[in-house]
């Protein structure tokens, strides 16, 4: 079929989105067609313009994060039918590779090909002006049908709003998953989320449902700071400088027991001021991601091996695409994860190029492009 879709021709130059006219295959064995309600706009997708993330190939279809209806199933396909309500999984699992059956999805051999630029099986879905175009993570949800392999379909609930539940495709179960999942939090611990944007949001509010006594939201735009408290954040700090000495004061000095770092680019200055944060002991999580050439960090790390810390990377926030994307679900049914309140603005298509510069220039929380019905 023939539809809008956001591409970009030369990844890296910070060139911006072009929305122009693609075709889309139907599914091929194993994949399916979705109609799409909505798609999140993700720092991920703005590191492959700037090259953060390179791409030694072109044209990408941008979009990682959505949810929508299934339209249409190829052959084999089982357990997903047309009508299926989806959210789309940024990284496939296949049940199958060592990682899941070990219960490490987020981690599945399959993840390996999402950056590759074509469908898993080496073949184009999506054309444009007589090129063969690669998808981010195999989606492409800047555009409003996606054609994508199943094991990337999670199956929600049909009373679940879509538009909401588009933001629970990447952003929601990274951050919550941050919490939740990587930091080995317990009941009673301060917890410091460094950056509440569209992924450290949901990590405020994984730390509140599993029970941080202190939570301490560092993030320099005001109306997040507030956002973050009304979310379940205990205390706001602008910078590094307000959070050290909030979490001294609270700690006794001993430090938070977790620091999870959420900021748009992972640079090489943060860890340090978050290590100085953490306590003896203590667990400082990656989840966001430096540029892929970044190979220095400044860190103490006399320190940080005599005051026995640990450094805790997380890809997808350590979830089970499966198991937690439902759960996430249930959680925003019965008022326990808020999502509505993450999205700061809707966009058509057309006006990507706005939606990331709105992003950042810190303006959203998340934006969010809407589909029509
Ligand atoms: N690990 C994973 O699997 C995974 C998945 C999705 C996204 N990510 C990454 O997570 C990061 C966050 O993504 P996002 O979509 O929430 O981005 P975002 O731009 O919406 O949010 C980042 C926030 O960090 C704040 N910030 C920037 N510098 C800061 C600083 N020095 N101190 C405190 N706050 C600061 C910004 O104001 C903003 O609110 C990105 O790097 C993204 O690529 C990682
Ligand atoms: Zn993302
Ligand atoms: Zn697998």
């Amino acid at each position: 079929m023939k539809i809008q879709g956001a591409l970009l021709w030369e990844p890296g130059t910070k060139s911006g989105w072009t929305v122009e006219e693609i075709e889309l295959d139907p599914p091929k064995r194993g994949e399916a067609t979705v109609k799409l309600a909505a798609s999140g706009i993700c720092h991920s997708d703005d590191h492959l313009d700037t090259g953060d993330i390179p791409l030694d190939w072109a044209p990408v279809l941008g979009g990682h994060e959505g949810a929508g209806v299934v339209t249409e199933v190829g052959e084999g396909v089982e357990g997903i039918e047309v009508g299926d309500h989806v959210v789309l999984s940024f990284l496939p699992s296949c049940g199958k590779c060592p990682m899941c059956v070990s219960g490490r999805a987020n981690m599945c051999d399959l993840g390996a090909g999402v950056l590759a630029g074509t469908s898993p099986d080496g073949t184009h879905r999506i054309h444009a002006r007589g090129k063969g175009i690669g998808a981010m993570s195999y989606l492409g949800t800047f555009a409003p049908y996606v054609t994508v392999p199943t094991n990337a379909l999670v199956k929600i609930d049909k009373d679940i709003p879509l538009k909401s539940a588009a933001l629970i495709g990447c952003g929601v179960p990274t951050g919550w998953g941050s919490s939740v999942r990587a930091a080995g939090m317990e009941l009673g611990d301060t917890v410091v989320v460094i950056g509440t944007g569209g992924v450290g949001m949901n990590a405020v509010q994984g730390a509140r449902q599993k029970g941080a006594k202190n939570l301490i939201a560092v993030e320099p735009v005001e109306f997040k700071r507030d956002l973050a408290k009304q979310l379940g954040a205990t205390h706001s700090a602008a910078d590094f400088a307000e959070a050290a000495e909030l979490v001294a004061g609270m700690t006794n000095g001993q430090g938070a027991d977790v620091v999870i770092i959420t900021v748009g680019v992972l640079t090489p200055e943060i860890l340090q001021p978050a290590q100085e944060m953490t306590k003896r002991g203590g667990t400082i999580v990656v989840t966001s991601a430096a540029p892929v050439t970044q190979r220095d960090i400044q860190l103490d790390l006399y320190t940080f091996a005599m005051s026995g810390k640990r450094i805790q990377g997380t890809l997808y926030g350590t979830t089970n695409a499966q198991i937690d994307i439902p759960l996430i679900a249930d959680l925003y049914r019965r008022g326990e994860h808020k999502l509505d309140e993450l999205i700061t603005k809707e966009y058509k298509l057309e006006d990507i190029n706005t939606a990331f510069q709105d992003m950042r220039e810190g303006k959203n929380v998340r934006g969010v492009i809407v589909y029509e019905d």
